[in-house]
């Protein structure tokens, strides 16, 4: 079944309930979603009508950098053709529109995830920069020797590392919460790690390699109910679920535009005003301040003092477009079309015999890892791509989960709402021809 035949396929909402959820109580009701017209969606998308080895491209690597819609590609090509200039700096017909237009960005970011107030959305170059902000602006300033950083084991090594580098750095401990088999977190050992010392906790709100969807809003009450902040690694689950920072009452939450038809180089971090205020500036340099001298500097306001030089002005005009473009669909529709592939592809591989599907969990966005026994995963890679199909393979940046699970790698399927479930065929169709030739 090819990708173009497959255009027409639009998968209506399932029924919650019933096998993976995509859940959280931040997402819209499954119910009341519209379907996706997704032929009418997949026009929008130049790159999915390629073809790979004379074979139509199925995407399914979308966890680790989704595709971009017309209208996001239109906005950036406006914005470089008549625009451009650099921003906050001049009175200038061009640096008046540059800026107007940034600033506009970060009021629909700051929209699309219901922070309280505009100045709370810092842009930055993706998740990876955004935790690195945390780590050392918040870290450095408030963590010290003894004191303890909650971890989980399916945290991606950008919520990791950065913690590391701050425990070394500073005598702390880095705890870590275990899942069980099937990928979920293990609520009570959470909650059981938690002491005087436990200074902040980070945790990922949908794992990328399991697509389990962690329990983020009780593990926010806990740690709050003990004075301790929480950051949520939100890169998986921005481009899925309706993300509302003042119903999960997270205190950062960041997050790419790469992974949600934005370009690559912009994200955000959300924070707190009032501790994004007490943190120390991450980077030096222009923009970040309000006076120097040799002497002193002081520093400018939020969310300045955490966007030193010239940020990517035109990457986050287009992560603003993509929003829009994410907004206009719905992201309980989103949610519920992705729910639909989900099921149908776990359904389909779990029939397959010598396939195994890692990660289990009742909640689950849009990721399916599986392994097919006695094949490599890059061997699956490299000859799914030979059937057009695009997947990742190897440990998705998460070695300590693959090595909780004993396995050096797996295979991923990654969905996104331009997906059909003919697609979800050709994947199947493809594991069965990788299965033919080891036979
Ligand atoms: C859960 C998670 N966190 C963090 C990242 C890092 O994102 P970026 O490379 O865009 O900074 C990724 C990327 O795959 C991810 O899946």
């Amino acid at each position: 079944m090819s990708a173009r035949s497959s255009t027409t396929a639009t998968a209506a909402p399932t029924t919650p309930g019933a096998g993976p959820d995509v859940a959280g109580t931040s997402a819209a009701p499954l119910r009341a979603a519209a379907p996706l017209d997704v032929a009418r969606i997949r026009a929008d998308f130049p790159i999915l009508g390629l073809e790979v080895g004379g074979k139509p491209l199925v995407y399914l690597d979308n966890a680790a950098s989704s595709q971009m819609p017309r209208p996001v590609i239109d906005r950036l090509v406006r914005y470089q053709s008549e625009e451009h200039s650099n921003i906050h700096r001049a009175v200038h017909h061009l640096s008046e529109t540059a800026t107007t237009g940034y600033e506009a960005a970060r009021r629909t970011l700051s929209r699309f995830i219901n922070a309280r107030e505009e100045r709370e959305v810092i842009f930055t170059s993706g998740t990876t920069e955004g935790i690195n902000l945390v780590a050392h602006g918040w870290g450095r300033k408030f963590v010290g020797a003894g004191d303890e950083i909650i971890l989980t084991v399916l945290e991606h090594h950008s919520n990791i590392v950065p913690w590391q580098m701050l425990a070394a750095e500073k005598g702390a401990t880095i705890r870590v919460v275990p899942i069980n088999d099937a990928g979920e977190l293990l609520v009570g050992e959470y909650e059981a790690l938690f002491n005087a010392r436990t200074r902040i906790v980070a945790v990922g709100h949908v794992s990328n390699a399991l697509g389990s969807v962690n329990p983020v809003e009780r593990m926010i009450a806990f740690a709050h109910a003990r004075g301790v902040p929480v950051l949520i690694d939100g890169a998986q689950a921005a481009p899925h679920l309706a993300v509302d920072v003042q119903a999960l009452d997270c205190d950062f939450y960041a997050f790419s535009g790469h992974k949600m038809c934005g370009p690559t180089g912009i994200g955000v971090l959300y924070g707190r005003a009032h501790l994004l205020e007490a943190m120390h500036p991450f980077k030096g340099g222009g923009d970040m301040i309000h006076t120097v001298t040799f002497e002193k500097t002081t520093y400018n306001t939020i969310p300045h003092k955490f966007e030193a030089g010239t940020p990517p002005i035109a990457a986050a005009i287009g992560l603003g477009a993509a929003v829009d473009y994410l907004s206009g669909l719905g992201m309980a529709s989103i949610a519920a079309h992705e729910h639909a592939l989900l099921r149908h592809a776990t359904d389909r591989l779990r029939d397959l015999p010598g396939v195994r599907i890692v990660g289990t969990a009742h909640d689950k966005a849009a990721v399916l890892s599986f392994a097919i026994d006695g094949i490599h995963p890059h061997d699956v890679g490299t000859l799914l791509n030979q059937e057009g199909v695009a997947v990742r393979t190897g440990h998705h940046c998460a070695q300590p989960l693959m090595k909780r699970l004993g396995v050096s790698a797996t295979s991923r399927a990654s969905f996104a709402f331009y997906n059909t479930l003919a697609e979800v065929d050709a994947l199947v169709a493809g594991i069965r021809s990788v299965q033919k030739v080891f036979a």
